[in-house]
C-alpha cells in the first residue's frame, strides 16, 4: 500500500535496527483518514471472501479492526483481552502468547459468546513480529470451532519469522507494508 509505505518513509522512526516507532500515525496518535484508508485496503486483499466477525487484541488492534469493519458491512469486532491472571474460567477461550519485548508470557482470553462454530473471523492486528499473538488468536479461533478467514497486519517485519509460522498452519497473510529488514536504521521494504 504505498499510501502508507510512504507515511511510514516520513513518520517512522527505527530504534536499534529492530522496532519501528509510529507513534505519529498508528500506536499513540491516530491518522483517521489513513486507517479508513487501511480498512478499505483490506477489504480489498480479502474481497470474494465471507468475513462474519473480525479478531483482533488489545490495545492497539481495536481501532485498525474497527476501521476495518466499516469496510466489511459492520461486522462485530472482538478483541481479545490480555490478562496476567490464569484463572481457569469456563465461559472463556484462553491461550498463552510468549511476548519477545517483554520476554514474559501472558494469557490471552475471549467470551465463548463472541466466537461461535462456524463462523468466519478475519485476523486484523497492527503490528506482525515473531507472530506469537496472531499464532494465540488463532488457538482461540481453532477452540471455538470457527474458521480463521485470515490475517491481515499494517506492518509486518519479516525477519522474525511471524508470517512464516502462520503459514506453516494453513493460514493466508495479507500485510499492507512488509518490512524486509532495517539496515543501519533505515527501512527495506520488500
Ligand atoms: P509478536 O506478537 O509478533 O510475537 O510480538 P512481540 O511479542 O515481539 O511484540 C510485542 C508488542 O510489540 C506487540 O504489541 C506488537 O504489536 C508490538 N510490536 C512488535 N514489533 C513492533 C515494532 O517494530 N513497532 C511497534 N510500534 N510495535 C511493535 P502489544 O504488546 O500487543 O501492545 P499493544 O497492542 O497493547 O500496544
Ligand atoms: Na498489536
Ligand atoms: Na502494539
Amino acid at each position: 500500500m504505498e499510501l502508507l509505505k510512504k507515511r511510514i518513509l516520513k513518520d517512522g522512526i527505527v530504534i536499534n535496527n529492530s522496532i519501528l516507532k509510529v507513534d505519529n500515525f498508528l500506536n499513540h496518535q491516530i491518522d483517521t483518514k489513513l486507517f479508513n484508508e487501511i480498512g478499505k485496503e483490506f477489504k480489498r486483499l480479502f474481497e470474494g471472501q465471507t468475513i462474519d466477525k473480525i479478531l483482533t487484541i488489545e490495545s492497539s488492534g481495536i481501532a485498525v479492526a474497527s476501521f476495518a469493519s466499516i469496510h466489511f458491512n459492520y461486522v462485530p469486532v472482538v478483541f481479545a483481552k490480555k490478562t496476567n491472571s490464569s484463572i481457569i474460567d469456563e465461559n472463556v477461550y484462553t491461550s498463552k502468547v510468549h511476548s519477545f519485548t517483554k520476554n514474559t508470557d501472558y494469557i490471552i482470553r475471549v467470551s465463548k459468546k463472541y466466537i461461535k462454530d462456524g463462523e468466519n473471523v478475519l485476523i486484523i492486528d497492527d503490528f506482525l513480529a515473531n507472530g506469537c499473538a496472531a499464532l494465540g488468536l488463532i488457538e482461540i479461533i481453532e477452540q471455538s470451532g470457527a474458521n480463521v478467514a485470515g490475517i491481515g497486519v499494517v506492518i509486518e517485519k519479516i525477519f522474525q519469522g511471524g508470517r512464516e509460522k502462520i503459514e506453516k498452519r494453513g493460514y493466508k497473510v495479507n500485510a499492507l507494508a512488509s518490512i524486509e529488514n532495517f539496515d543501519d536504521n533505515k527501512i527495506i521494504f520488500k
